[in-house]
This record gives C-alpha cells, sequence and structure tokens, in this order.
C-alpha cells in the first residue's frame, strides 16, 4: 500500500516537473513562429528569405514548414491534418477562399489591431482585401500580388525564328508551328490539374474577355459556361496540348520554366512566379527571356493573391504571430520580397523602381484593371470560385487536355460539374 502511494507521489512529482519543463518550452517557442507554405522551388524559396530576415530583426526566430508542390494542394492537406490534431501552425499561406473557410470555422487570428495600426483598409486594393477578410474582419495578410496570363519565352529562339510577341491565338498557333519544325518544344508544361487549370485561366480570358471570364469563372452562370465562346476556350486547351513534349506529364512548373531558361523549349504559360526561377538563374527579362501576356488578353490581369493567415493558438502565441502579420506588410519586405518572387507588392504605395521591366507592366496592368473594374481573381488558385466548383471544374479541364473528348463535350461536363458542386 505504503509502495503504491510513493510511486504514485513519483509520478505527480514528474508529471509536475514535466509541466513545468512544458511550460519553459512554451515560453522559449513563443518566440519562434511556425510559418507553412509551398514556396520551395529555386526563386521562391530565396524571395521567402527576405520575410524570415524581417522576423528576425523583430526578434522573432522562423520555424520553416515547407509542402513541397507547385499550387499549394499537398500542403492544404498537410494543413487539414494538422488541424485534425488540434496543432495548426502559427501562420499559413492561403489562397482565396480558404480564408473565409478557417475564419468561419473560429479557427483564425483576427488581424484588425495590427491592420488599422498599419493603414491597411486604404494600402490594400479593394479586389485582394476582399480575400484578407470575413465578416469585415482582418484575418489574413496579402504578401504579394501574381497574375496568371503570362507567356514566358526564351529571346535566343524567338530571336533566331524573327519571332515577336503573338498577338492573336492563331499566330500563337503559328509560331509553334515554326519552333517545332526548328527543333525546339514550343510549349513547356508540367501536366498537373493546377497547371492545365493556369492556362485555362488564359484561355477563358482569351475566348472572352474580362466580362465572360467574370460570368463564367466567378459568377458561375450555367449560359456563360454552357456557351459557344467556352467551346473556344477548350478549342485553345486542344491546339496547346499539341505544343508539349512527350514526356510533359506530371512535371513540376519550375522544371518547365527551366526548360525554357535552357533553351529546350520556347514558352510557358504560367504566372510569374516563373520569372523568380528567371531571376534566381540570373537571367534578365529583354535580353534573355521575354514576358508577354497570353493573347488576346493584353491588359486584363487574372490574379493571384498568396496571403497569410495566422492560427488562434493563445495569447502567448499571438504578440509573435502579429509581429510576423506586420513583417509581411512591411513597405520594404513587400518590395524586396516581390523582386525575387516575380510578383507585385499587394500594397498599392510601393514605387517601382528596382522592379524589373515585367514587373513594372505588371503593376500598370493592375491599376489599370482596377480602374476599370476588371481585375479578375484566378480560377486555377481559387480566387475566381468556392474550393467545391473549383475542384469539379479542375476535373474536367484536366480530364479534357488528357483525352480527346471534343470541346462541345467538354463544355457540356463543364456545365453539369458546376451545378453538382453548388
Ligand atoms: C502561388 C504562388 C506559387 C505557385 C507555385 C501558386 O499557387 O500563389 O505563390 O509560387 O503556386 O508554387
Amino acid at each position: 500500500m505504503e509502495t503504491k502511494m510513493i510511486k504514485k507521489r513519483i509520478a505527480a512529482i514528474a508529471a509536475g516537473l514535466l509541466a513545468c519543463h512544458c511550460l519553459s518550452a512554451v515560453a522559449a517557442d513563443a518566440r519562434q513562429v511556425e510559418v507553412m507554405h509551398w514556396w520551395t522551388s529555386g526563386g521562391e524559396a530565396k524571395s521567402l528569405s527576405v520575410l524570415k530576415d524581417e522576423l528576425k530583426q523583430k526578434g522573432y526566430s522562423w520555424k520553416d514548414s515547407p509542402i513541397a508542390g507547385g499550387g499549394g494542394e499537398a500542403a492544404r492537406t498537410v494543413l487539414r491534418a494538422r488541424i485534425a490534431s488540434n496543432n495548426p501552425p502559427d501562420a499559413m499561406q492561403m489562397l482565396g477562399f480558404s480564408v473565409q473557410d478557417y475564419a468561419e470555422q473560429s479557427l483564425l487570428n483576427p488581424l484588425d489591431s495590427v491592420a488599422a495600426k498599419g493603414g491597411w483598409d486604404k494600402l490594400v486594393p479593394a479586389p485582394i482585401q476582399r480575400f484578407s477578410k470575413a465578416d469585415g474582419h482582418w484575418y489574413a495578410v496579402p504578401i504579394d500580388v501574381h497574375s496568371t496570363n503570362w507567356i514566358w519565352a526564351n529571346k535566343k529562339i524567338f530571336d533566331e525564328l524573327k519571332l515577336t510577341p503573338p498577338q492573336t491565338f492563331d499566330e500563337l498557333v503559328a509560331d509553334a508551328d515554326k519552333i517545332r519544325k526548328a527543333g525546339y518544344i514550343p510549349l513547356a508544361h508540367g501536366g498537373q490539374a493546377w497547371q492545365e487549370a493556369t492556362i485555362f485561366d488564359s484561355a477563358v480570358m482569351s475566348a472572352g474577355g474580362p466580362k465572360f471570364y467574370t460570368d463564367a469563372m466567378v459568377n458561375l452562370d450555367t449560359r456563360a459556361i454552357g456557351s459557344k465562346t467556352m467551346e473556344k476556350a477548350f478549342e485553345q486547351m486542344r491546339k496547346l496540348r499539341g505544343m508539349v513534349d512527350p514526356n510533359f506529364s506530371g512535371r513540376d512548373w519550375n522544371l518547365a520554366t527551366s526548360m525554357v531558361i535552357t533553351g529546350k523549349a520556347a514558352m510557358q504559360i504560367m504566372g510569374d512566379w516563373a520569372k523568380g526561377e528567371f531571376t534566381n538563374a540570373g537571367k534578365k527579362p529583354g535580353v534573355d527571356y521575354l514576358c508577354m501576356r497570353y493573347p488576346g488578353t493584353q491588359g486584363d490581369f487574372i490574379f493571384v493573391t498568396d496571403q497569410f493567415a495566422t492560427f488562434k493558438a493563445g495569447t502567448d502565441r499571438q504578440p509573435g504571430e502579429n509581429a510576423f502579420a506586420e513583417a509581411v506588410m512591411d513597405k520594404g519586405v513587400q518590395a524586396r520580397f516581390n523582386q525575387v518572387k516575380g510578383a507585385i507588392p499587394a500594397r498599392l504605395d510601393v514605387p517601382s523602381d528596382g522592379f524589373d521591366e515585367c514587373g513594372v507592366k505588371s503593376m500598370n496592368d493592375m491599376r489599370a484593371a482596377l480602374k476599370n473594374g476588371t481585375m479578375v481573381g484566378s480560377f486555377a488558385h481559387g480566387q475566381a470560385m468556392p474550393e467545391s466548383s473549383k475542384t469539379a471544374m479542375y476535373d474536367v479541364v484536366t480530364h479534357f487536355f488528357n483525352s480527346n473528348q471534343s470541346s462541345a463535350d467538354a463544355v457540356k461536363a463543364l456545365v453539369t460539374a458546376v451545378e453538382n458542386s453548388k
């Protein structure tokens, strides 16, 4: 009996010691911010170091939780598992509707006080704020604005074949023919659903313009989705499929970019994170590569904004999370980060000095689109429609790209998929 009591007492003391140890570990941990993201390519990782340095200056260390996989599908899956086991990271890279979804589940830290102190309401364009806020409150902090309707081209190949940026889709098809005949791969592509969806962003815009894009991809209007214009978008996809090499399946986006950098392929249709890879390889726009809007989308701006949401994790962690949010929104960080990342700042007061010609073009395009009310969110990156409809569309687009389905049948399938997803 007595030995039992002694054992119990020892166990209690041990538990106490453990708790004590735990507390000190927590206290130490509070100077550390765990950031989960999918920025693992050369250019992406480099841009992140700008943010890491700023956080360090604020007295916090960075616990890196990278989950590889362009577009972030894998990272989002890991996040769901971490949330299910009640162990979310302090901060997570998020796109589009995810912020609202998690805010509605009361999982996120409101950032209103940090936002008020920094004057975010006045600095961040409204279409971007739409994805930072839920119910009128700030829940995420935007670090960048990308756009997807770009073509990245190898300048040497373009010069050799005397090509100029194609202004129409037919010109692009004719150029691709010449490129193939000269022994190069016309289009570097990675066969992953999100990359096919990224191309589809441009095809839909090119086929119908911003009003059509908004009706079909944002308002999910069945008439627009089931229209002849949508058929044209699929027809473009079919022709683009004919421009890729046989080994495209499953290829990561940055490997496709490197095919353009090294001159194996002439072009890639990709968001301007591709520019981050060129920059990281020491390549210059206008000298080594060209950036051009996808034909038929000049002046249009299909945006993707990367934002960070912070998770509720107790009062001891909040100062670190808030310091992180401040670091993300810092004016200098937004300039330096985006010059490396290939994007443009999410705050409007950052001067264009230090940005290359593609960055300046992007800034001008965004400002013009903002003025005209034609700044539209990317379907591929979750900024056009809720997750369920996005996934349904992904399936149709990727099935089409990887089969011999007719454009008319793909349109029918798209209508059914979206209707069922609502
Ligand atoms: C993100 C970019 C990222 C790209 C490739 C997109 O979803 O918005 O920041 O570079 O995926 O990983």
